[in-house]
């Protein structure tokens, strides 16, 4: 391609980037629905207490309804074929739907038909990261819900448990994040919790060795293989994401990976990919620098793929097309 060819690509692709994020703003509801961080604050302030899972799990729930055709609430959809169902979704827990719509009866009571769901969505997972005790960023509003659900198109949109380095910059990079965003948002997995089968290849027979991995600290190693047998295990039972302090949103995680205690393969692969370890020792020393690039990959994540304007729609009920 000629450079100037190159250079009205750049520069097409950049304006319309700003022309869709710009169209968010903080304050997008300040006249239509003043309260609206109030309101949502209340009800996961609420679920936190009662269902702590609510927490990490709608965090989550961010996450994968943003990397499938944009940040538009297309995951809360029930229904056959619908994102929720894929199976790389099984395991979103309910307690988060369950947030999501319960945050949604408060708002519509108090301004019905305005708020969307792929608004209330990005501001509880925004809550939950505070109150878990991590950074209390602004959330950009203005977001519309999506009329399209599909579970087909949730497989090549998501990372797994086993996805290398690699296909983990080449997803990101595809939506529109970068190497210290990959980082930065991993450091999600400071809370929460991961099933046994999402890592137990690692305990037994790593890449069919036949030998766990070498990269998992042995005392780690044999706590999680009590907790996980090689097979015919319960399959409810999870080990923590951040085995230090599971339940606070701090900096740890990247602590962790250092030493050979991240859970899942992809998490201990960051530290162990010269593109990513100065990034993972970067923010295991600094938990102000860790805050702001979390902050910053959130508000990053959160405009992909957003409908604007006349797309989309402003959802009753968050399960449910109008
Ligand atoms: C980098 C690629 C990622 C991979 C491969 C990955 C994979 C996973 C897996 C397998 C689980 C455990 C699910 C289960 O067994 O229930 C999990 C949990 C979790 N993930 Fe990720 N994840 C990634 C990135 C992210 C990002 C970017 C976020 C948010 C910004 C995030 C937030 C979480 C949270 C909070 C949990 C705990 C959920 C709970 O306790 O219910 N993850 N992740």
């Amino acid at each position: 391609m000629p450079p100037f060819a190159t250079n009205i690509c750049a520069l097409v692709c950049l304006c319309s980037l700003v022309q869709v994020s710009d169209q968010l703003s903080v304050d997008f509801y300040s006249k239509s629905c003043p309260k609206l961080e109030q309101l949502v604050f209340s009800v996961a302030s609420q679920r936190f207490k009662e269902a702590p899972v609510s927490g990490p799990s709608t965090i989550r729930l961010f996450f994968h309804d943003c990397f499938v055709d944009g940040c538009d609430a297309s995951i809360l959809i029930s229904g056959r074929g619908t994102e929720r169902e894929a199976f790389d979704n099984r395991n979103l827990a309910v307690e988060a739907f369950e947030t999501v719509n319960r945050a949604k009866a408060v708002v519509e009571a108090n301004c019905p038909g305005v708020v969307s769901c792929a608004d209330i969505l990005a501001i509880a997972a925004r809550d939950f990261v505070h109150l878990a005790g991590g950074p209390n960023y602004p959330v950009m509003k203005g977001r519309r819900d999506g009329t399209i659900s599909l579970a087909s198109r949730v497989r090549n949109n998501m990372p797994r448990p086993n996805s290398t380095v690699d296909e983990l910059l080449r997803l990101f990079s595809s939506k529109g994040l970068n190497k210290s965003d990959l980082v930065a948002l991993s450091g999600a997995h400071t809370i929460g919790f991961v099933h046994c089968d999402q890592f137990v290849n690692r305990l037994y027979d790593f890449h069919h060795t036949k030998q766990p991995d070498p990269s998992m600290e042995p005392r780690l190693l044999k706590a999680l293989r009590m907790t996980c047998p090689p097979a015919g295990g319960n399959t409810d039972v999870v080990a923590p994401c951040d085995v230090m302090t599971p339940f606070t949103f701090d900096h740890m995680y990247y602590g962790n990976l250092e030493a050979k205690m991240g859970i899942l393969a992809t998490d201990q692969a960051l530290f162990l990919d010269p593109r990513t370890k100065e990034l993972v020792q970067m923010l295991g020393k600094d938990k102000v620098r860790f805050f702001q690039a979390f902050s910053q990959g959130m508000e990053k994540m959160g405009v992909i793929g957003i409908k604007v304007g006349k797309l989309g729609e402003i959802r009753k009920n968050c399960s449910r097309h109008n």
